[in-house]
């Protein structure tokens, strides 16, 4: 552990030295995760955790503590040890890629972010800063009340940030669901959207907007075991029958997981 920053909300921010990382070269996709454990820990499995940013020799992971394994990796201190695995799944489309989307769509990119869910987007927004040329692209990040939308997360990113709060405590009154309606109102049908966050909100947004934009991309949260495909314990039906979310996700296109060809073609 490098450094353990507390967030205003209750998460954490954790950098954990990582000697493959690198800035220059990287080897890490937005919406990849990393399987992670205290060391020592009193738990058997590694807990999945997304990568939040990456630089030289080190990533970042913004861990929100709600179980006994993530209350471990907050409580560590810095040169406490951490066990960690290298980058895992797959993750958003290529930053250079969103952006020749972008260009030629002429519409903002739309990054929609619940929870915890904001960590692989911030990461998609630091590759996209990253680009020669500046990206149009809006940040809506949602929670319940003010305190669940943990704004320092996106400190320094060049997009515009919209936060949303269900109460009306910060930020836009509704859901990001709803914002992200009002964003696209004249032109979903050539935006390109990405979205992190519970099941119940990425469904909504599939529901709301997923016939009508160009591309939605879905990351998609499940308990996971092993995290490298072998014990099936991460399953989700797809267009293509079951499949791990932890090998052919966590990002997925919307309609392979949420559309309507799903249900029909699983099978175990
Ligand atoms: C691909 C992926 C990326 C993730 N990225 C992050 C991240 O960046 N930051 C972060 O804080 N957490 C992230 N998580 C969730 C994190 O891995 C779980 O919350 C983890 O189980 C916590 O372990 P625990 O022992 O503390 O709690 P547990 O005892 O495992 O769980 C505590 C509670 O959370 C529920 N829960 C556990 N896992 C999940 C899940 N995946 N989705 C919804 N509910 C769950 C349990 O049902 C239980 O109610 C991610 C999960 C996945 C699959
Ligand atoms: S976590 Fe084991 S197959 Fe996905």
């Amino acid at each position: 552990m490098i450094e353990n920053l507390p967030l205003s909300g209750g998460s954490h921010r954790l950098c954990i030295a990582h000697p493959d990382a690198s800035a220059a070269s990287p080897v890490s996709q937005p919406g990849q995760f990393v399987q992670m454990l205290a060391a020592p820990s009193q738990h058997l499995l590694r807990r999945p955790m997304s990568i939040l940013d990456e630089g030289d020799g080190w990533r970042s992971f913004m861990v929100k503590p709600v179980g006994p394994a993530s209350r471990e990796l907050v409580n560590l201190q810095p040169g406490d040890t951490v066990d960690t695995s290298p980058p895992l799944g797959r993750g958003f489309p290529d930053a250079s890629q969103l952006a020749a989307w972008q260009r030629a769509a002429g519409v903002p990119l739309l990054l929609v972010g619940g929870g915890f869910g904001i960590a692989p987007l911030h990461f998609v927004a630091r590759r996209l800063d990253a680009l020669p040329e500046p990206v149009d692209y809006r940040i809506l990040y949602g929670g319940r009340t003010a305190r669940d939308v943990e704004l320092e997360v996106l400190a320094g990113v060049r997009g515009r940030v919209i936060p949303t709060t269900d109460d009306g405590s910060l930020g836009f009154r509704g859901t990001c669901v709803e914002r992200a309606r009002i964003e696209l109102d004249d032109t979903a049908s050539d935006a390109v959207v990405l979205t992190c966050g519970s099941h119940a909100m990425m469904r909504a947004l599939y529901d709301a907007l997923g016939t009508r934009v160009a591309r939605l991309f879905v990351s998609l949260e499940e308990v996971m075991g092993c995290g490298v495909g072998v014990c099936m314990g991460c399953v989700t039906p797809s267009v293509h029958g079951y499949v791990p979310i932890c090998t052919h996700g966590p990002v997925f296109e919307a309609a392979t997981v949420f559309g309507p060809d799903v249900v029909s073609s699983a099978s175990c």
